[in-house]
Order: structure tokens, then C-alpha cells, then sequence
């Protein structure tokens, strides 16, 4: 499986993916890191594990199509089959969405459809819920909305600080999304609309 990898901040979850192609856990090509900040530690991972990257800066850009389209042509190039969203904070346009339609999956820290957004587990701590969690999802034109791949859920207690929740969180991101892609790597991940079905092996 050919994956890009877009990110905009630490990378943890690139990380993740790349220790798992490392252990042979996971039977991926990670073609290209791409980040939109040229202060992603994303950028250090990549480079310290010898993937090439990319950075585009979105300001450098008059709108959103046409950073979308720049990096279209990057991940192109690459040979990219599947697009990883792993921490990427910019919404793509429905041009990105269609260009790679059904080959983009992302990673939320919250239990979709709750908490939707940029602070997904801060709004679960703040809204009092007894469990927090993350979801692997196909992503779609609406935010948070693809249909779901897998979710785990992470148990919390009312006087930790988000901060904590936050760790465990990332915790077990790091577990469901290398082995999301090895189940897609390995074309277990059938869709039907809304459901996702994950076969045996
Ligand atoms: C993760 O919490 C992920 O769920 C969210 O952004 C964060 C990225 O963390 N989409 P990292 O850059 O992978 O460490």
C-alpha cells in the first residue's frame, strides 16, 4: 500500500505508522510526509526515517483550491494509493475530497459522531462524558462525518486533566491506525455506504 502522510503539528501518529512499516507490522510505502507548517516535528520524523517530504505552506496560497491543488500535484507525483490524514489541521476543499474519493482516511480524539472539531477530547472532558475515545474514519466533504473504520474507547476519570486524557488518547491512536491501514493494506475494508465491514483473514 502507497500512503501519503499529512500532518501539521508533532507527528505521533506518523510515528506510530512509521515503527509499525519499521517492525514489519504494517506492509506500507509511506511515499511522502507532507506538512503545511515548516515547524512540523511531523517534518523531523520523516526526514530521521529517510521518507521525503513536502512542505506547502497554506498562506502562501490566495485560497483554498489552490493549496489544494499544489498539493494534489505533490501527492500525485508521489504515487500516493491512500491519503493519511494523521493530525493535518486544514479543511480540504470537495476538489481534494473527489481527487482522492474513497482514498482518505483520518483520526479523531473523540468517539464520532460526539465531539466533532478541532478539540474533540477538551469538549468530551468539559462536557463530562465517563468515557473518552478515537476514531479512524473514511473522510468525506463534511467534517468528521466519513463513514466509521474503527473507534476505541479510553477510560478516564472525572479528575484527570484533559492533558492526561489527552496521552491516553494518543495512546491508543497510535494502536488503531497502523492497524487500520494493515487491514486495508491487506483489502480487508469493504464500505456500504455508512458501514465499514473489516473481513477475517
Ligand atoms: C491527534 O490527537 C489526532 O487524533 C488529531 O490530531 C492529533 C495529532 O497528533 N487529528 P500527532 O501530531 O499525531 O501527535
Amino acid at each position: 500500500l502507497k500512503i501519503a502522510v499529512l500532518a501539521s503539528g508533532s507527528g505521533s501518529n506518523l510515528q506510530s505508522i512509521i515503527d509499525a512499516v519499521e517492525r514489519g507490522s504494517l506492509e506500507a510505502d509511506i511515499r511522502l510526509v507532507l506538512c503545511n507548517r515548516s515547524d512540523a516535528f511531523a517534518l523531523e520524523r520523516a526526514k530521521k526515517a529517510g521518507i521525503p517530504t513536502a512542505t506547502i505552506l497554506h498562506a502562501g496560497y490566495e485560497n483554498r483550491e489552490a493549496f489544494d491543488a499544489a498539493m494534489i500535484e505533490q501527492l500525485q507525483a508521489a504515487g500516493a494509493d491512500l491519503i493519511v490524514l494523521a493530525g493535518f489541521m486544514r479543511l480540504l476543499t470537495p476538489l481534494f475530497i473527489q481527487t482522492f474519493s474513497g482514498r482518505i482516511i483520518n483520526i479523531h480524539p473523540a468517539l464520532l459522531p460526539s465531539f466533532k472539531g478541532a478539540h474533540g477530547i477538551a469538549d468530551a472532558v468539559d462536557y463530562g462524558v465517563k468515557l473518552a475515545g478515537c476514531t479512524v474514519h473514511f473522510v468525506d466533504e463534511i467534517m468528521d462525518n466519513g463513514a466509521i473504520i474503527a473507534q476505541a474507547v479510553v477510560p478516564f476519570s472525572s479528575e484527570e486533566s484533559a492533558e492526561i486524557v489527552q496521552k491516553r488518547v494518543l495512546s491508543f491512536e497510535h494502536r488503531i491506525y497502523p492497524q487500520v491501514l494493515q487491514w486495508i493494506a491487506t483489502g480487508r475494508v469493504t464500505q456500504d455506504g455508512r458501514k465499514v465491514f473489516v473481513q477475517d483473514t
